[in-house]
């Protein structure tokens, strides 16, 4: 089973993560955690980049990264836990790319369909996208303290990024669980946690 996890800036994907971990460990049900930008030795090196507000990229130079930050972890991480039966959860994947380098920088969407085929990349069995306005997220975001690279960008980019987020949802109901991240925690844990098992329980 392959999981992964969306959502824009503040939406408290990690907060989700952190419990999510915990429960299944719990449960003594075997989960592959993982991430992108970053879920390999290599590709911690790439996020440092993509995160370094001091450096300044070209949109098409900042999706090449994202995409050899991919390849690594496609190769190195998910492709050999799938092989081995195990359940992945990947904290963003594919439709960061669609929304983040697609919608918000411009990108054209057949560009980075074309670049990311060549991946050859396994699609997730169902993707959680966590759901917050925008400004509440930024809120969030600036309550933490320090911003990185793409957290410096406008109230528009991210405007952008729900509004193709929220595209992609309604229109694939079957592959997406939409949870509004305004609920408490208790709540967004609870909704994340039995659309896993219940996917678990069809496979
Ligand atoms: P992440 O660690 O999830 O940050 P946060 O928890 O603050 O959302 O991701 C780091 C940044 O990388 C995030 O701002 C979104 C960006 N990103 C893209 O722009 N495209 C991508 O394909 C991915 C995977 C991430």
């Amino acid at each position: 089973m392959f999981i992964t996890l969306e959502g824009s800036e503040g939406v408290g994907k990690s907060t989700l993560i952190d419990l999510l971990k915990d429960y299944f460990s719990d449960k003594k049900i075997d989960f592959l955690f993982t991430r992108e930008p970053g879920g390999t030795k290599e590709g911690q090196a790439i996020r440092k980049i993509l995160l370094d507000k001091s450096i300044e990229l070209n949109s098409y130079s900042e999706t090449f990264l994202i995409l050899a930050d991919r390849y690594e972890h496609i190769n190195k991480i998910i492709n050999p836990a799938l092989k081995k039966n195990q359940n992945i959860l990947s904290d963003r994947y594919i439709d960061s790319t669609l929304a983040y380098q697609g919608a918000g920088r411009g990108i054209d969407q057949k560009d980075l369909e074309f670049l990311m085929n060549l991946l050859n990349y396994p699609k997730p069995d169902l993707t959680i996208y966590l759901d917050l306005s925008v400004e509440e997220g930024l809120n969030r975001v600036k309550k933490r303290g320090k911003s990185d690279r793409f957290e410096k960008e406008d109230l528009i980019f991210f405007e952008k990024i729900r509004k193709f987020y929220l595209k992609l949802v309604t229109a694939n109901p079957e592959k997406y669980f939409l949870i509004d991240a305004s609920k408490p925690i208790d709540e967004v844990f609870d909704l994340a946690k039995n659309c896993i098992l219940s996917k678990l329980n069809e496979k």
